[in-house]
C-alpha cells in the first residue's frame, strides 16, 4: 500500500488537504520528489521558464521599489517556493546588469520541498549569498521585498460542499472498499464550523467553498515582514476574486488535466486561489493592497514590449522569433495573460504602485 492508502485503510477516509499534502509532498511518494515536472518535457511550465523578460521585469521593478524607498545599502529579497530556482536566478542575473542598482543583496529561499531544495542549491551554486530558510519569520531585519511566482496553488486545500443546508467536507476513501481505487467522499461536518470561512465567502449563497490550508499563517508573517523590514510583496498567481466559492480543483500532467483519482501519485495538483482570502487576511493585518492586474497588464506597463524591441534589433531573425513566441505567450489574454493575476502588497503609507494603474 502506498502513504496514502494506508492512512485510508486506518481512518477509512482523509480530508482533502492531507490527501493533497502526502500526494505533492510526502518525502518519498510525493510528486514533488520528481526530477521532471517543470518545463516543456514536463508537466507544467510557469512564467520564468517561458523567457527571462519575465524575470527581468520583475527585477525592473524591484529596483524601482529600491529607488522609492531611497535606495538603502542592503536588501533582502524572499522567494517562496522556488521551484527550481530558476526565476531567482534570473533576477540575479537581470538585476547586477542595472547600473543604478548599487545594493548589496541576500537571497532568502523558502521551499518545502526536500528534493527542490537540492536542484535549487545545484542550479544556484555560483551565488553566493543565498540563504534557504524554513521560518520566514527568522530573516534579518534589512528591507524586503518578497516575491511569489504560482506559490499559494500549490498549497494543500480543503473543500466543503452544502447539500440540502447542511454542509459537508470533501474526504477521499476507498471505492466500495477496494483498497487499490479511491474515490471522493463528503463527510457531514457541524454547520457551525463552516462560519470561520464567512471572512472570505458568503457562507449562504456559496454552495462550494475552497480554502488553501495554512495561508493565514503565511499571510500573517508576510504582514509582518512587510511592517517590520519596509517590505513589499509581489506574487503571480491565477485564482479569482468572488464571494461565491467554486470548485477549481485540476490534476496537471504532461500539460493536460487528467483524473486525480487515478493520476494522484504522478500529477501536479492545483487550484485557482480566491484572491479575497488574500486581500481580507491582509486587511485584517493593516497592510495595503497595491493592484490586482492581469500579468498582461503588469507586464506591460512594465515596459515588456519595449524591451522585446530592444533586444530584437540586436538579433537574427529566429531568435527574435522565439522571443516573440514567448512573449505572447506570457502576455497574450488567451494564453497566460489574463488567467494569471499580478498582486501587491505593502504597508498602508506605501505609494509605490508600478505595474497597477
Ligand atoms: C507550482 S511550483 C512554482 C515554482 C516556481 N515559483 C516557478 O514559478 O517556477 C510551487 C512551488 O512552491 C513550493 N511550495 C509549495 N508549498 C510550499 C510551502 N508551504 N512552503 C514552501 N514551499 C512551498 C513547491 O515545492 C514549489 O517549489
Amino acid at each position: 500500500m502506498n502513504p496514502i492508502e494506508k492512512l485510508i485503510n486506518k481512518k477509512k477516509f482523509i480530508p482533502l488537504n492531507q490527501f493533497i499534502n502526502i500526494a505533492l509532498y510526502h518525502k518519498k511518494f510525493g510528486y514533488y520528489k520528481n526530477n521532471k515536472i517543470f518545463g516543456r518535457d514536463g508537466d507544467f511550465i510557469t512564467s520564468p521558464m517561458i523567457s527571462s523578460i519575465f524575470s527581468e521585469m520583475i527585477s525592473i521593478w524591484i529596483v524601482s521599489y529600491w529607488i522609492y524607498i531611497k535606495k538603502p545599502k542592503k536588501i533582502n529579497i524572499l522567494e517562496l517556493g522556488p521551484g527550481t530556482g530558476l526565476m531567482i536566478k534570473q533576477i540575479i542575473n537581470s538585476i547586477q546588469k542595472i547600473k543604478t542598482f548599487d545594493a548589496t543583496f541576500t537571497i532568502y529561499l523558502h521551499e518545502k520541498s526536500e528534493n527542490l531544495i537540492k536542484v535549487q542549491k545545484y542550479n544556484l551554486r555560483d551565488f553566493k549569498n543565498i540563504i534557504w530558510i524554513k521560518n520566514i519569520n527568522k530573516i534579518n531585519q534589512d528591507t524586503t521585498i518578497i516575491l511569489a511566482n504560482e506559490f499559494f496553488d500549490a498549497f494543500p486545500i480543503k473543500q466543503f460542499y452544502k447539500e440540502n443546508n447542511n454542509w459537508f467536507e470533501q474526504c477521499i476513501a476507498f471505492k466500495n472498499g477496494n483498497k487499490k481505487k479511491i474515490t471522493y467522499y463528503k463527510n457531514k461536518i457541524n454547520n457551525n464550523s463552516i462560519k470561520k470561512y464567512s471572512k472570505f465567502y458568503n457562507i449562504h449563497k456559496s454552495e462550494i467553498i475552497e480554502y488553501p490550508i495554512k495561508i493565514e499563517t503565511y499571510l500573517n508573517s508576510i504582514s509582518k515582514i512587510i511592517k517590520k523590514n519596509n517590505g513589499i510583496f509581489l506574487m503571480f498567481d491565477y485564482g479569482y476574486c468572488n464571494t461565491i466559492g467554486k470548485n477549481t480543483i485540476r490534476a496537471i500532467k504532461k500539460h493536460r488535466v487528467v483524473d486525480l483519482l487515478k493520476e494522484y501519485n504522478d500529477c501536479d495538483i492545483t487550484f485557482d486561489i480566491n484572491f479575497n482570502i488574500l486581500k481580507s487576511i491582509f486587511k485584517k493585518n493593516n497592510i495595503q493592497n497595491i493592484g490586482i492586474v492581469t500579468q498582461n497588464f503588469f507586464l506591460q506597463k512594465l515596459g515588456i514590449m519595449e524591451r522585446a524591441d530592444q533586444i530584437i534589433k540586436k538579433q537574427d531573425l529566429i531568435t527574435s522569433k522565439d522571443l516573440i513566441l514567448s512573449i505572447n505567450k506570457l502576455v497574450n489574454p488567451k494564453e497566460m495573460g489574463e488567467a494569471f493575476h499580478a498582486l501587491a502588497f505593502s504597508n498602508k503609507n506605501c505609494k509605490f504602485n508600478l505595474g497597477f494603474i
